[in-house]
């Protein structure tokens, strides 16, 4: 979460540990059942949802799943975030080939990433869109005919859209097919999708709407119906039920929580951020998670981030209201 850092003290509002993520059990199945497919046709897939529902969470819990868990599929990730404003263009797709060289680099899949024209392709889409990656004012990008990208500050391409979007298909075509010949798939992660900017924004667009064999993609975008027309599975995440509030407060807080406050949080404070912060709060004042405790929090604050800055330790509380 934006403002609120890791606390020594408390559980943090960093994405959830995978060994710590609680609940999501049907999500969890549905992102499970699109591996078969990914492997057969290449598939995307959208996790939606407003701040601090654990779109994060839920990718980085995906990402142990298809290549940490002892007995899962041990496939392949490579994953970047989104900040903002990067000010380069096609600077997550260049972070996604930062991490698959990196990977290659230190040895991880190495008998995959070493095979085939892998490293070519990498190399080739690298330089292409390097060649794209000086610095560019947003306002001065003008799509020119023949989709041509030109930034104010950056030298005049002499490479179309069509290329590097082609060329990006081409190592992802790649590697799926490498992938599948030793039976597994390669996922590509992309977190807070909703901030790239154009070009990029339209290169993950068209890369989602034709992806190869053997490639999963998966982004995460704050609620965003721009991304609603496409033709692809939408995850789109709510607030956590009854039992997955009992579930988190036991797993990341030790704390029993009955049906009846857990009820009251789903329906007050369901997403996990705002349980998050309330079960710091009652546990950094020593209180019991009982029905008329939580209801006094919930008063307190009307904006659960309110009740994340309160239960700080003092000298943080400082620097996060300003
Ligand atoms: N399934 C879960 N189990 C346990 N904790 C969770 C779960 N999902 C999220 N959390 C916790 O809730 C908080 C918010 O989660 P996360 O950062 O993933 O949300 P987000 O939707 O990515 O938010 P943002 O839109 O701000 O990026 C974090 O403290 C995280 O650890
Ligand atoms: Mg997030």
């Amino acid at each position: 979460m934006d403002g609120v850092q890791q606390w020594a003290e408390g559980v943090s509002y960093a994405p959830c540990p995978p060994d710590e993520f609680c609940g999501r059990y049907g999500e969890r199945e549905r992102l499970r059942a699109l591996f078969p497919r990914a492997a057969e046709h290449g598939q995307a897939v959208m996790i939606s949802g407003p701040p601090g529902i654990g779109k994060s969470s839920l990718l980085a819990w995906l990402a142990y799943d298809l290549q940490d868990r002892p007995d899962g599929p041990r496939s392949p990730v490579i994953r970047a975030e989104v900040f903002e404003p990067p000010r380069m263009i096609f600077f997550e797709f260049r972070k996604l080939l930062y991490d698959l060289q990196m990977r290659a680099a230190t040895g991880e899949f190495q008998e995959v990433l070493e095979r085939g024209g892998i490293r070519e392709a990498a190399g080739y889409t690298d330089s292409l869109l390097e060649r794209y990656g000086a610095p560019v004012e947003p306002v001065g990008l003008l799509p020119k005919t023949g989709d041509e990208i030109v930034g104010v500050f950056s030298r005049a391409p002499d490479v179309g859209y069509d290329r590097v979007r082609d060329t990006f298909g081409d190592l992802l075509r790649e590697l799926g097919r490498l992938m599948g010949a030793s039976g597994r798939i390669i996922a590509v992660l992309l977190d807070d999708a909703h901030r790239a900017p154009y070009p990029d924004s339209r290169l993950l667009r068209d890369t989602v709407q034709d992806l190869p064999p053997g490639v999963l993609f998966a982004f995460t975008v704050r609620d965003d119906p721009g991304y609603d027309d496409r033709d692809i599975p939408h995850l789109r995440l709510q607030g956590m039920r009854g039992h997955d509030i009992q579930e988190l407060g036991q797993r990341r807080f030790d704390l029993a929580i009955s049906d009846a406050p857990a009820a009251r949080l789903e329906e007050t404070a369901g997403d996990p951020f705002s349980l998050v912060a309330c079960f710091n709060a009652l546990r950094r004042r020593n209180l019991a998670p009982s029905a008329e405790n939580i209801e006094a929090l919930l008063k307190e604050e009307e904006d659960p981030a309110g009740l994340a800055v309160a239960t700080l330790p003092r000298y943080w509380q400082t620097w996060a209201r300003d």
